[in-house]
C-alpha cells in the first residue's frame, strides 16, 4: 500500500494523540507477571501492538480487548515460556517477553528480531543483565533462551545506555529475592511509564527516570488498571508537521515536558511554541531557520525525531547539520529526499544539510516507520504529488496517520500500491 498527497497545504488544527508504543510494549509483557488480571488503557491501536498480544495469546496469556484502546491481560493462564512465531521476529520489542517470563517463570524462550537495518542492534546488555541476576543466557540459531535456578538481584553497569537493555532487567528483577541496581539506566519517559505500572502492581522500583534505578525483589505482583502515557514520538512528528508545512497544529493529551528537546529546536529553527498543560500549539513561519543537532538518550534529542528534523532543515535558509549517535545506518532515507531536490551530504554519522527554497513531490519508498512518516511530512511539504510505498512500516507505530492528517487539512490517501514489506525493523 502506499500514501498518495498533494502537498503544498499548511496544515491547521487539532491533533489527538495515543498512547506511546514504545511504553505499551513494555507495559504488555509487564503485565502478564501479575498474579491477577491487569487492564491496559490509552494503547495505541498499531501493528506492533497487535502482533506483541498474538504472540501473548499463543503462549497461553488471556487477552480480552475491551475497545480499541483497552485490554484486560490475565498472564495467570501461561501454558508456554516459549514464543517463536513468523510475526514476533518483526518486532524487535518482543524481547521483552524474555525479561517478564524469566522474572516469572525463570525459563524463556524467545525468537530473535529478524531483519533489522538502522546497523547493528545487538542484546549484549539485556543478557549481562539476566546473567547478573543469576540467569543463563545463550543464543542458540536465532532464538534466546534464558535460564535461572535461582534468580537473584544483582548490580548492573551498562556499557551503554540502552532504553530496550534496562526495561528487560528491570522487568526480570522485580520479582527476583534480594537489591538489584541498574547503573547508567536509560531514562526515557518509557522507562519510567514501565517502572510506575510495576509499582502499582507491588513491585518496589525506585529511580526511574535516573540514571541509576533500585529494585527491591518482591514476592508477588497484583492487578491493575493503568493508562499508556502519550507517544512522545507521534506528538513530535505531528510538531515537525507544523513547521514543514507552515501550519499551525495543537498537539493534544500530551506532557509537554517529554517534548521539550523538541520543542527547544522548533523555536530556534523559528516557530512558535506555546504550552498548555496537557497541549502544545506549534505555528510554523514563512521561513524556517537552520540549527545543528545531535541525536542522544533522553532528555537529548530522539534518534526517533532525526529523519524529521532533517526534512524540516531541507527547506530551511542556510546549513544545518545532524549528527546521529545512537544508531548506524539511520540516513538511509535521505536518497528518497534527494529525489525531491533537497541537498544533502551524508558523511559518516553527519548529514550536512543545505535548504532549498522548495522540494519538489516524487515517488519515494519508506525505508522504515520513523523515516517514512517522515517522507509523508516531506511529501506534504513538498510542491506537487508524492507518492509514499511500503507504508506497512507508518501503520507498526502511528494510528490513523492519513486519517489525523487529513483532519488538518492534509489532501493524503491510500492507494494499492507494489509492495507489501515488513522486514524492517525499526523504531
Ligand atoms: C528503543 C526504541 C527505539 C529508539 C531507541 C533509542 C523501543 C521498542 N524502541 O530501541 O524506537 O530508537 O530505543 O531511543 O522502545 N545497544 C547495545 N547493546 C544492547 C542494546 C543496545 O550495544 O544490548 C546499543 C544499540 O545498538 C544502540 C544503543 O545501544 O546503539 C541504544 O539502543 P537501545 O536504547 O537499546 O534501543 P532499543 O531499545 O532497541
Amino acid at each position: 500500500m502506499l500514501y498518495k498527497m498533494t502537498g503544498g497545504r499548511p496544515l491547521s488544527g487539532d491533533v489527538y494523540i495515543s498512547g506511546a508504543k514504545n511504553a505499551a510494549l513494555g507495559i504488555m509483557p509487564a503485565a502478564i507477571m501479575a498474579s491477577e488480571p491487569v487492564t491496559i488503557e490509552n494503547l495505541p491501536d498499531v501493528r506492533d501492538i497487535r502482533v506483541l498480544l498474538d504472540a501473548m495469546v499463543e503462549i497461553g496469556v488471556t487477552v480480552e480487548r475491551a475497545d480499541a484502546h483497552t485490554v484486560k491481560i490475565d498472564g495467570s493462564t501461561v501454558n508456554k515460556v516459549r514464543v517463536d512465531n513468523e510475526h514476533i521476529r518483526r518486532i524487535r520489542a518482543g524481547y521483552y517477553l524474555l525479561g517478564a517470563l524469566l522474572g516469572k517463570y525463570h525459563h524463556a524462550e524467545v525468537a530473535l528480531p529478524g531483519g533489522c537495518n538502522i546497523g547493528a542492534r545487538p542484546i549484549d546488555q539485556h543478557l549481562k543483565g539476566f546473567r547478573a541476576l543469576g540467569a543463563k543466557a545463550e543464543v542458540e540459531n536465532g532464538i534466546v533462551i534464558v535460564d535461572a535456578e535461582n534468580l537473584h538481584g544483582g548490580h548492573i553497569y551498562l556499557d551503554v545506555v540502552s532504553v530496550g537493555a534496562t526495561i528487560n532487567v528491570m522487568l526480570a528483577a522485580v520479582l527476583a529475592p534480594g537489591n538489584t541496581i541498574i547503573e547508567n539506566a536509560a531514562k526515557e519517559p518509557h522507562v519510567v511509564d514501565i517502572a510506575n505500572m510495576l509499582n502499582k502492581m507491588g513491585a518496589a522500583i525506585r529511580g526511574a527516570g535516573t540514571d541509576v534505578i533500585k529494585i527491591r525483589g518482591v514476592e508477588r505482583l497484583k492487578g491493575t488498571q493503568y493508562p499508556v502515557i502519550p507517544d512522545q514520538i507521534e506528538a513530535g512528528t505531528f510538531m515537525f508537521a507544523a513547521a514543514i508545512t507552515q501550519g499551525k497544529i495543537t498537539v493534544h493529551n500530551i506532557i509537554p515536558q517529554h517534548m521539550d528537546a523538541i520543542s527547544s529546536k522548533l523555536i530556534e529553527m523559528g516557530c512558535e511554541i506555546t504550552e498548555y498543560d496537557e497541549d502544545i500549539t506549534v505555528t510554523g513561519k514563512s521561513h524556517l531557520r537552520p540549527c545543528n543537532v545531535k541525536t542522544l538518550p533522553y532528555p537529548g534529542f530522539p534518534t526517533d525525531m532525526q529523519p524529521q528534523i532533517c526534512v524540516a532543515l531541507s527547506k530551511a535558509r542556510g546549513r544545518g547539520i545532524v549528527t546521529e549517535s545512537i544508531f548506524e545506518n539511520r540516513f538511509r532515507y535521505v536518497d528518497e529526499l534527494l529525489k525531491m531536490g533537497a541537498h544533502i551530504k551524508i558523511e559518516g554519522n553527519k548529514a550536512t544539510v543545505d535548504g532549498v527554497e522548495r522540494i519538489k513531490g516524487a515517488d519515494l519508498i519508506a525505508p522504515d516507520l520513523r523515516a517514512g512518516a517522515a517522507l509523508v511530512l516531506a511529501g506534504l511539504g513538498a510542491e506537487g504529488t508524492t507518492t509514499v510505498d511500503n507504508i506497512e512500516y507508518i501503520m507498526r507505530g502511528y494510528e490513523s496517520f492519513d486519517e489525523k492528517l487529513r483532519r488538518i487539512g492534509a489532501d493524503i490517501e491510500i492507494v494499492p500500491g507494489a509492495s507489501d514489506s515488513t522486514e524492517s525493523e525499526i523504531g
